[in-house]
């Protein structure tokens, strides 16, 4: 799979019509059925061909994860069904009927009675003879397959049995159709007119009010729509409309409409704003909802405080730098006793750095004072082969400026990682991921392209605020941006990188596939094993992050070619079913998970997110976002902020800046949580933590609030409890046997259970 995700916001567009969309009764399900064969012959599109001798295939799951191993190339899949007139009936336009088949993964034709109808993604009106000539070398597999006909076209068979083909061709990774939904309706109000809620995020206003834009579209044509906007606020613990306004509103065609609404929110209280639309001439209803963010962690106070890593790991002689995590009121003054020889530590900044040499473990007593008061901690220093000793926190430019990511946006993203005040609870790396390559000059030296004019200045001045830098490549001769890779030139890139003073390197497949197109396991190491070679020969501590997606169950030998992660699975978005398609699939890797080697389910998608260069509020909702941040931190996953730091708010600042939900995924012993307890409606996971006590946290996989009962027996535990709970930072008191929570819809409950 090519993973170039450009999410315009056309697309974003089509996803919220797609959710709001309400199918009627005659719509035609094309969920099962689907036949499906390797390989690539034209005839296979005629309605008459017999393909009873093929596979029976989902159309939901990529083929790879339905059985289809190490499969790339052509394939087809084939569905018969009747499409009854009547259907015409169900819409208030009448004019044209949609095909949507989730989507597909990398490139499609679609055939409809052995005639072309479209090509990834693009409906084809008309004839046009199919060929060999489909555009199948880039990734298309992030678009939405929905192809409109008028109802007039003569390749529809109206009250008669169809047969649809799909001509897929994969360019490696995983493959075939996915993603949902896979229907055949009428084009109606939906597809015109929807709501945009993901312009910009809440707002709070003052400590009781809450503000929200919204949007809605029509991209009709002909018509003007007109109708009664319904918008109310609903509490989530009892059903209560805590606000509601109505209006009569027209939206012109091809245009859109703003709004906000200002209301009265217990900012610690889960509630949703539900918008409804009833357009007046057809009776149809347009409705969309947003949950509204509610603030779980307490608020920090001036008392200085310590945060972040409790072990930090260096190679001797490589370059050490660490900054103190810490809060209070400026300004703060830090102090380190028991340094290891070679190092020093800045007392205004707090950072720690030089160069030591002595293999072993110190014990670096830290302090950190102000005119309120003064905290302490320890920092276990470790010298030896093993850096990352707890999953790196930090920033990455891929989850939302994508391939536009620049020298400046970068800067600027240091500098809102200190200005938010991130920084101060342990978020270090600030990544740069793909785009900023040129090419290897003629002395095989890579060069960035333009927008990165000085790469040693830019890791410099990361530098001079204590944090580190990282940058990215591939093992083939491109990235997966089209970029230049570092096929044959990893001993020269590994020093430039070094030389630069980068200090994480993520190194993801791509076009290396085109080297070995049906890998080997060894084939698999081997371009992580040349790579490893060449970082190891340069003196500095470089994270080595793999990035193939889980190929060859890659937790099982990540470590063996020196990973300090890997990633397990494909790229994530902002969507529900992406985040727990990935997140609640991690049970099978957690054995292989220890400090200095994390399994990596993928980067944050809080916050303003894009893919660039146009950026949308997270799609999630905050219970989603909750489990996000909980689920992560119980995996001990790396976790890199994939937002724009610049428009950090109160809400996604309460995710990342919770202190004691972050020192569950730093936490020192490095234990991946495993699942003990999967149910239908709920899951349970657990992580031992180095102080004997164990996190856990509850899932509710269901839309609707959920009583979960976890028996201590399941969590491994005899005898009292302490319980508290970590979001809130509160504890809740004393358990035995078992105890029940109420979890919100998609939402987390995050405990910490201590023996009494
Ligand atoms: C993908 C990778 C993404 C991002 C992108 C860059 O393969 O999974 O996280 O790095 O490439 O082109």
């Amino acid at each position: 799979m090519k993973k170039i995700f450009i999410l315009t916001s056309l697309v974003a567009l089509c996803l919220l019509f797609a959710c709001n969309s309400k199918k009627t009764a005659s719509d035609v399900n094309l969920n099962k059925h689907w036949k499906f064969m390797k390989g690539d012959d034209l005839a296979w599109a005629l309605p008459g061909f017999n393909d009873q001798k093929w596979d029976a295939l989902l159309p939901d799951k990529p083929w790879e994860d339905q059985g289809i191993k190490d499969y790339d190339g052509f394939a087809w899949y084939r569905i018969k069904t009747v499409i009854p007139a009547e259907l015409k009936e169900s819409s208030y336009f009448k004019d044209s009927l949609r095909i949507s088949l989730g989507k597909i993964d990398d490139c499609d034709q679609v055939f409809l009675n052995g005639e072309l109808i479209g090509e990834n993604g693009k409906t084809i009106l008309g004839s046009k003879v199919p060929g060999n000539e489909f555009i199948k070398e880039k990734g298309f597999w992030y678009l939405d397959r929905r192809y409109v006909l008028p109802v007039t076209d003569p390749r529809i068979r109206w009250d008669k049995e169809n047969v649809i083909a799909v001509r897929v061709y994969d360019q490696g990774g995983l493959g075939g159709m996915f993603a949902s939904p896979f229907v055949i309706v009428m084009v109606d109000m939906q597809d015109y007119l929807g709501f945009d809620l993901t312009e910009d995020a809440f707002t709070f206003v003052g400590d009781t009010m809450m503000k929200k834009k919204f949007s809605i579209h029509n991209t009709s044509v002909k018509e003007n729509l007109s109708g009664s906007l319904v918008i109310k606020v609903i509490l989530n613990e009892n059903g209560n409309t805590i606000f509601e306004r109505k209006s009569d509103i027209t939206i012109k065609k091809l245009s859109k409409l703003s709004d906000s609404i200002q209301f009265k929110a217990d900012v610690s209280k889960p509630a949703k704003v539900l918008f409804s639309f009833i357009e007046k001439r057809s009776g149809k209803v347009i409705a969309a909802e947003n949950g509204i963010p509610y603030i779980l962690t307490p608020k920090i106070t001036d008392l200085p405080k310590i945060n972040g890593a409790k072990v930090f790991g260096v190679r001797p002689w490589s370059p050490f730098l660490f900054k103190i995590p810490a809060t209070g009121k400026s300004p703060l003054i830090f102090k380190a006793e028991d340094l290891p020889k070679g190092l020093k530590i800045d007392s205004v900044t707090g950072i720690i750095s030089g160069v030591t040499g002595r293999k072993g473990e110190t014990m670096v007593h830290i302090s950190v004072r102000n005119p309120l008061g003064i905290a302490t901690r320890d920092l276990k220093i470790l010298v030896g082969n093993m850096i990352s000793l707890t999953p790196p926190l930090g920033w990455n430019s891929w989850n939302c400026w994508g391939l536009s990511v620049s020298d400046k946006k970068v800067r600027q993203s240091a500098e809102n990682m200190m200005s938010s005040g991130l920084a101060d609870h342990g978020w270090t790396y600030i990544n740069i991921d793909d785009g900023w390559e040129d090419k290897h000059d003629k002395d095989g030296t890579i060069l960035p392209n333009y927008k990165f004019p000085n790469m040693k200045g830019l890791c410099d001045y990361i530098h001079s605020r204590g944090l580190k830098i990282g940058i990215y490549s591939s093992p083939g001769t491109k990235t997966c941006g089209g970029y230049e890779g570092s096929y044959t030139f990893e001993e020269k890139d590994a020093a430039m990188y070094a030389g630069w003073g980068i200090d994480y390197l993520k190194y993801d497949w791509c076009s290396y596939g085109n080297i070995y197109p049906k890998p080997t396991l060894d084939q698999l190491k081997l371009p992580y094993q040349v790579m490893k070679r060449a970082l190891r020969k340069v003196n500095r501590d470089i994270h080595f992050s793999l990035c193939q997606y889980g190929m060859g169950d890659v937790w099982k030998w990540g470590a063996e070619v020196d990973g300090n992660s890997w990633r397990t699975t494909g790229d994530i978005e902002d969507t529900w079913e992406s985040l727990s398609g990935i997140g609640f699939i991690q049970d099978s890797c957690s054995p292989y998970a220890r400090p200095g080697r994390w399994n990596d389910p993928d980067m944050l998608v809080v916050g303003y997110v894009g893919w660039g260069p146009s950026l949308h509020y997270t799609r999630l909702t905050p219970d989603e976002q909750y489990t996000h941040i909980t689920l992560w931190s119980l995996l001990s996953a790396p976790m890199l902020i994939g937002c724009d730091l610049s428009q950090i708010d109160p809400f996604t600042f309460n995710l990342l800046a919770n202190d004691e939900v972050l020192a569950i995924d730093q936490d020192p012993l490095g234990k991946q949580a495993t699942r003990v307890r999967s149910h239908e409606n709920y899951q349970i996971w657990v992580k031992e933590l180095e102080d004997g006590s164990k996190a856990v946290g509850i899932f509710n996989l269901t839309a609707k609030p959920l009583n979960i009962i976890a028996e201590l027996n399941d969590l491994n535990l005899k005898g009292y409890q302490i319980m508290r709970d970590v979001w809130r930072q509160k504890d809740l008191g004393i358990v035995q046997l078992n105890f029940e929570m109420n979890v919100q819809p998609h939402g987390a409950a995050l405990l910490k259970l201590t023996k009494k």
